[in-house]
């Protein structure tokens, strides 16, 4: 699903207010929206006024002539059938006697389930793209990779919201390359995932001088943190709903947040370099994502630190590894570095450098068109299909491709 079900409740009692609460909590996609500024939902659980139902009836009315996607659940102690046909004729969709209990929730879930999916495709359209970069191995370049993608994305689409979130649980260094101390981040948004809305997420990001969004990690390098399952992606979940772009920095370990990224991205970048033990894990880690069954057209992978020099060396590994080389961002260590140490993006600090102009130019090339169909392929091909669950399937690897390769 690529966003998040909203659900609001409006109900007196608190028993019911209670149990609804925890059984949504226990299914991953829904959001509990609390007080004001999630914008429009698309449940309510609302309570029959039971001494004068008329009074609901109208809400009810009122509430669908100006969202008519909202879906309505009423529940009600008692209820004649007169009442319920009434309820059923103003709109609601769905009715649940109290006390609440979970033979009744679920299949009303699961009825709703569907109908929103059919409903969904439109939504997808207009959910923001999320892009995931993992290295391969620790220091090739991911951090550098992810932050001049996202800032060269929102120097290039000034108008449109951009994100760039830090989920390198043992690094996170993504705060001083963009010199944007942020004193709270996916952490404190995680620390109680059922309280996550709108409102919270905005207080969380911090706004870098380009207009880009920035969520830090909000890990020490040396906690032993870990998030709750589901987090990860009620957060993206949340972030592409508000943003067009939603980059993330994954490090270089394989740990379940990161996977859950992975799963639910539209697209897939490795950061690779051309040197022997990174191809080895190259080789290893296209492996482990084909026999997960990840679609191909969702990987690409970028050679970061190129030299001129190696076009053998880059034919060479594209033969071994099966797979194309989507894009290769020149060597400069000397730029790159000192961007850093400035805390500035490459396109800002250098602009007119090589290594600059790549990612100017790459962004486009890389997350532009051929990101769209691919976003559509993969969202088929991994319906239902989790990364932990695929992960040690028998499934030959097939990652043969032609992509358009960006820095040649
Ligand atoms: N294209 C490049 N050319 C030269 N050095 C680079 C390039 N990209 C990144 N670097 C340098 O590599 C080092 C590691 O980069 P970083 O982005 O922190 O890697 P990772 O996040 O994979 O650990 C940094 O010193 C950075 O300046
Ligand atoms: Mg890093």
């Amino acid at each position: 699903m690529a966003r998040l079900i909203s659900v609001s409740i409006d109900c007196r009692n608190e028993e019911v207010r209670r149990t609804f609460e925890e059984m949504i909590s226990r299914r991953l996609h829904y959001l509990i929206a609390k007080g004001q500024g999630t914008g429009a939902v698309d449940m309510l659980l609302l309570e029959l006024d039971e001494f004068r139902p008329q009074h609901t009836f109208e809400r009810v009315r009122q509430l669908l002539s100006t969202a008519p996607d909202l879906e309505i659940f009423l529940t009600a102690s008692r209820m004649d059938s007169q009442l319920l046909l009434e309820a059923f004729r103003v709109g609601v969709k769905e009715f649940l006697p109290q006390p609440l209990t979970r033979q009744d929730v679920e299949p009303a879930l699961a009825r709703f389930e569907e109908r929103f999916a059919g409903k969904s495709s439109s939504l997808e359209l207009q959910s923001g793209k999320v892009i995931a970069v993992l290295g391969v191995r620790g220091g090739v370049g991911a951090s550098t990779v992810a932050m001049n993608l996202a800032v060269s994305m929102q120097q290039a689409r000034r108008h449109e919201p951009v994100a760039l979130i830090d989920l390198d649980i043992h690094g996170g260094d993504l705060g001083l390359f963009l010199d944007a101390p942020a004193s709270q981040g996916l952490t404190h948004l995680t620390k109680d995932i059922s309280r996550l809305d709108e409102t919270i997420l905005r207080s969380t990001l911090v706004r870098h001088p380009s207009g880009l969004q920035f969520l830090a990690s909000g890990c020490d390098a040396y906690d032993d943190f870990t998030f709750e399952p589901g987090s990860m992606m009620r957060v993206t979940s949340l972030l592409r709903s508000i943003h067009r772009h939603v980059f993330i920095d994954c490090g270089h370990v394989l740990n379940p947040s990161v996977k859950e990224v992975l799963d639910g991205a539209d697209q897939v970048i490795l950061v690779t370099t051309l040197s022997l033990p990174v191809i080895r894990r190259t080789k290893r880690l296209l492996e482990l994502l084909s026999a997960a069954r990840y679609p191909t057209a969702k990987i690409a992978l970028v050679v970061n630190r190129y030299e001129k020099d190696q076009k053998d060396l880059v034919a060479e590994t594209e033969g071994l590894l099966g797979m194309h080389m989507a894009g290769l961002i020149p060597n400069d260590y000397a730029s790159a570095s000192e961007a850093i140490n400035h805390g500035k993006p490459l396109t800002v600090m250098a602009s007119k450098t090589p290594i600059a102009q790549w990612y100017l130019r790459g962004v486009g090339q890389l997350i532009g068109e051929q990101a769209e169909g691919a976003s559509a392929s993969s969202k088929e091909e991994t319906k239902g299909l989790s990364l932990l669950g695929r992960c040690f399937s028998t499934i030959g690897m097939d990652v043969r491709r032609k992509p358009s390769v960006a820095g040649r």
